[in-house]
């Protein structure tokens, strides 16, 4: 009966919606502990598509989903969502953090001229509102889930919303202005929508765990996005790694029983930022579209490369991984040969390990494979993909305990379960 964490190990869109929900069949609690509506999580459940941005990717199996004071709230998106899900019959048991910091409308202005400004420096953000809304949380002006529904905003909305027009016209030189008023009645009808759902997140999980039930802990982003181990500046503003859900949800360390990294079976990016063993060829565009690698929040075009195991054992490190969930490995079918980036070349030296500070200055050494052309082979993995996986888990010291092999449900092979 454990408390497990589903951390991203790459730089996002690595399949943990899909991840998650699968393992939410047996869990009793899915808790989201970082990051807002930057996040996009894809469910594929039959005919449907669903694509969460901030309730947990649990809710499909009727489990307590809950968001934890370390993710930052868009309660009109949050709202939304909730709303579609309703309609389309999932029933939505969601406790929301107090301690959750709000965005509000000036947070996406501010992200998306702040990037701009930054010109050849820009990160290439969602403009969620993702950065000045961490920003004030840190800053201490931030609102709070707890300050919207008990209206104790105002006087703050107000003067964060003068504070937001000085920099837009001064600092950014920006025409567009905030209309306070327009924002406190919208912050009034947020105030109505999410009484209801507010509630104690660490007190909840520490009972469930307490009481020996299964609790998923769900990250977004990853760890090459996180803020203080990520390829900084070139990240988000939140700590996606896995000590992220302890400070996110407010549960010791030690009641944490196992880290399950997702892992895509090649690399993707979207945004700004180094990339050693991006592809800018045939098979870059053949992962791309195969792989359906457009933005599920922005619609980028994401950057496509080799799978980099410098990465995941950085990765394994930082979270301190227990197992991995491969994903996407259908998603090599029909290349001839494959490579698996095993190494690099850094200053006239061979290396396993990851100077995160010149991460851009890595040159891939690089394993071949044979490819395949059909994966699966009556429910059984052809040898080729085991060859493939079987490097992965002996350059890391990780047991692959899932592959996924397809977006659906069924298109998974569970090796060892978490829980
Ligand atoms: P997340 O942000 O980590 O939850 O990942 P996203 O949902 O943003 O992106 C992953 C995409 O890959 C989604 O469109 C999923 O439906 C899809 N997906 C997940 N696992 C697999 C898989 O094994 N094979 C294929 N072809 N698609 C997958
Ligand atoms: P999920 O949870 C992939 C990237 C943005 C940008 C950088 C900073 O779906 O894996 P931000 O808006 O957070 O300030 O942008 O981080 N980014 C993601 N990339 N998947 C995500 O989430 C991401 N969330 C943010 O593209 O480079
Ligand atoms: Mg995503």
């Amino acid at each position: 009966m454990p408390a497990v964490i589903i951390v991203g190990t790459q730089w996002g869109d690595e399949g943990k919606g899909k991840i998650v929900d699968y393992c939410s069949k047996q869990a009793d609690f899915v808790v989201r502990y970082q990051g807002g509506t930057n996040a996009g999580h894809t469910i594929v459940l039959g005919e449907k598509v669903f694509k969460l941005r901030l309730v947990p990717s649990g809710v499909f199996y009727g489990n307590k989903v809950l968001i934890g004071s370390g993710v930052v709230v868009d309660p009109e998106i949050l709202i939304k969502e909730i709303n579609t899900l309703t309609t389309s019959g999932v029933d939505v048991d969601l406790i929301v953090s107090g301690k959750a910091h709000v965005t509000l409308p000036y947070h996406p202005i501010l992200d998306g001229s702040w990037d701009k400004a930054r010109g050849r420096g820009k990160i290439g953000t969602t403009k969620r509102g993702i950065g000045p809304t961490y920003t004030d949380k840190i800053s201490r002006r931030g609102i709070r889930v707890h300050d919207l529904v008990n209206n104790t905003y105002e006087e703050r909305v107000r003067w964060n919303v003068r504070l937001a027009n000085k920099i837009l016209q001064y600092v950014l030189e920006v025409d567009h202005r905030l209309d306070v008023k327009e924002i406190l009645q919208q912050c009034s009808r947020w105030s109505t929508g999410l009484q209801r759902y507010v509630g104690n997140v660490s007190q909840t999980i520490n009972d469930a765990i307490e009481a020996k039930r299964n609790v998923l802990f769900e990250g977004a982003q990853a760890t090459f996005l996180d803020i203080d181990h990520g390829t900084y500046p070139f990240v988000t503003s939140s700590n996606p790694i896995a000590g992220g859900a302890c400070v996110g949800v407010g549960v010791g360390p030690t009641k944490i029983d196992q880290v399950l990294g997702i892992c895509k079976a090649y690399t993707t990016r979207v945004g700004k930022g180094p990339f050693p063993t991006e592809l800018d060829d045939d098979i870059g565009i053949h992962l791309q579209e195969i792989g359906k690698e457009f933005g599920t929040v922005t619609g980028r075009p994401r950057r496509c490369g080799w799978l980099d195991l410098n990465m995941i054992r950085y990765a394994s490190m930082i979270n301190g991984l227990t197992s991995l969930a491969l994903t996407k490995l259908d998603v090599l079918n029909g290349l001839e040969r494959l490579r698996i980036c095993v190494g690099y070349r850094w200053r006239g030296e061979n290396i396993t390990s990851l100077p995160i500070y010149d991460m851009g200055s890595c040159e891939p050494i690089y394993v071949e494979f044979e490819g395949w052309e059909t994966l699966l082979d009556g429910g059984k993995l052809c040898s080729e993909a085991k060859a493939y996986i079987a490097k992965i888990e002996e350059e890391t010291g990780l047991q692959i305990d899932y592959i996924s092999t397809g977006p659906k449900r069924v298109d998974t092979i569970c090796r060892r379960s978490v829980w």
